[in-house]
């Protein structure tokens, strides 16, 4: 669906996007991360032919985004980071509007418009004055606008940017359910989302991929030591010492103590798990078990791993800067 070759994009002599190569095939669900300023929405807008590229190129569902920009967009629904609306409008005539600018004819786009309200649960706010709505409904108006022309793709950049835990709950639901129709690429922060609904990651950082694999993998590789949180009572007095005797078992550090509880966290080498062994022992010593749990890594702890240290060694040299105004629209 997006076969995207050495694109580059450089602004005022600064590379914001290095050269990057990478296909989404048909059906999956991309998650697009990276640090602010990694050249995430520059990617994004020069797919949607919002931007043009430096150097090299990238096709839409077999078209150019330069040669065969219009087929492009036709194939596309894209959500902005800053979703640009019309707040003077009506919520309905906002996204009829938008039907027609995106060449639906009246009928099409009436039931095509209603369709939209309907998956983003728009419906009964429909003859609202956009500037009235919440940031969360505005969102949606802005999905559903993406999701009007029935496209084969959809590339939404931050859609649950400043969103409360509840919405940010329901987008991801509804996220997976366009997943089922749509081929999704989908830029964001929030890790957890990735999680639970990308087939695949792509990481992002200063321009370049990082990392391009499901999120299973990504975590899996992860060299990072294990840990593993134990919590007993019982003749606890030497347990430190006791747990540092077995094999694998790097640091034992006391988290809590208090009535008659001892939490431990054990840490292990990459990999391996001593949970068993942790049993073990508790039976040999008598101990009362309340916890014995793994701490498993998560794809915040890949991609902090991923890109985070460099990030914090070298700040991003001109993030003051204001950025010149986004190429809007139609
Ligand atoms: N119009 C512009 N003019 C000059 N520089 C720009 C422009 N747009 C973006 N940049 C720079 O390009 C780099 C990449 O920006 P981009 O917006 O693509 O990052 P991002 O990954 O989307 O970040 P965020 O997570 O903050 O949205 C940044 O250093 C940014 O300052
Ligand atoms: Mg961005």
């Amino acid at each position: 669906m997006i076969e995207a070759k050495e694109l580059t994009k450089r602004y005022a002599g600064r590379t914001a996007v290095d050269g990057i190569s990478f296909n989404v095939a048909q059906g999956e669900i991309v998650g697009f991360l990276g640090p602010n300023g990694a050249g995430k929405s520059t990617t994004l807008r020069m797919l949607t032919c919002f931007l043009s590229a430096s150097e090299g190129t990238a096709k839409v569902a077999g078209f150019d985004i330069y040669e065969d920009s219009i087929e492009v967009r036709k194939r596309i629904g894209y959500m902005p980071e800053n979703v640009p609306l019309y707040p003077d409008m009506r919520v309905i005539e906002y996204l009829k509007f938008r039907a027609q600018i995106k060449g639906l004819r009246y009928r099409e786009g009436k039931r095509a418009v209603e369709e939209a309200m309907d998956i983003c649960s728009l419906t009964e706010v429909d003859r609202k004055i956009i500037s009235t709505l919440s940031k969360g409904y505005k969102q949606r108006v802005g999905l559903a606008d993406a999701l009007v022309n029935k496209p084969d793709l959809l590339i939404l950049d931050e859609p649950t940017n400043g969103l409360d835990p509840n919405q940010i709950r329901q987008s991801r639901e509804l996220i997976k359910r366009l997943g089922e129709r749509h081929t999704i690429l989908i830029s964001t922060h929030i890790l957890s989302e990735v999680e639970m609904t990308c087939n695949r990651v792509i990481i992002l950082d200063r321009g370049q991929i990082k990392a391009s694999d499901t999120p299973e993998n990504l975590i899996r590789r992860l060299r990072q030591p294990g840990a593993v949180v134990l919590e007993i009572k019982g003749k606890t007095e030497d347990a430190v010492e006791r747990v540092q005797s077995i094999e694998g078992v790097n640091e034992v550090t006391k988290i809590d103590q208090r009535n008659g509880w001892l939490s431990l966290s054990i840490g292990t080498d990459p990999n391996i798990d001593i949970r068993e062994e942790i049993f073990d022992l508790t039976l040999k010593e008598k101990w009362k078990v309340r916890e014995l749990a793994s701490r498993a890594a998560s794809l915040e702890d890949a991609f902090v791993d991923l890109v985070q240290s460099k990030a914090v060694a070298s700040p991003e040299p001109e993030a003051e800067e204001v950025e010149e105004k986004e190429e809007v629209d139609a």
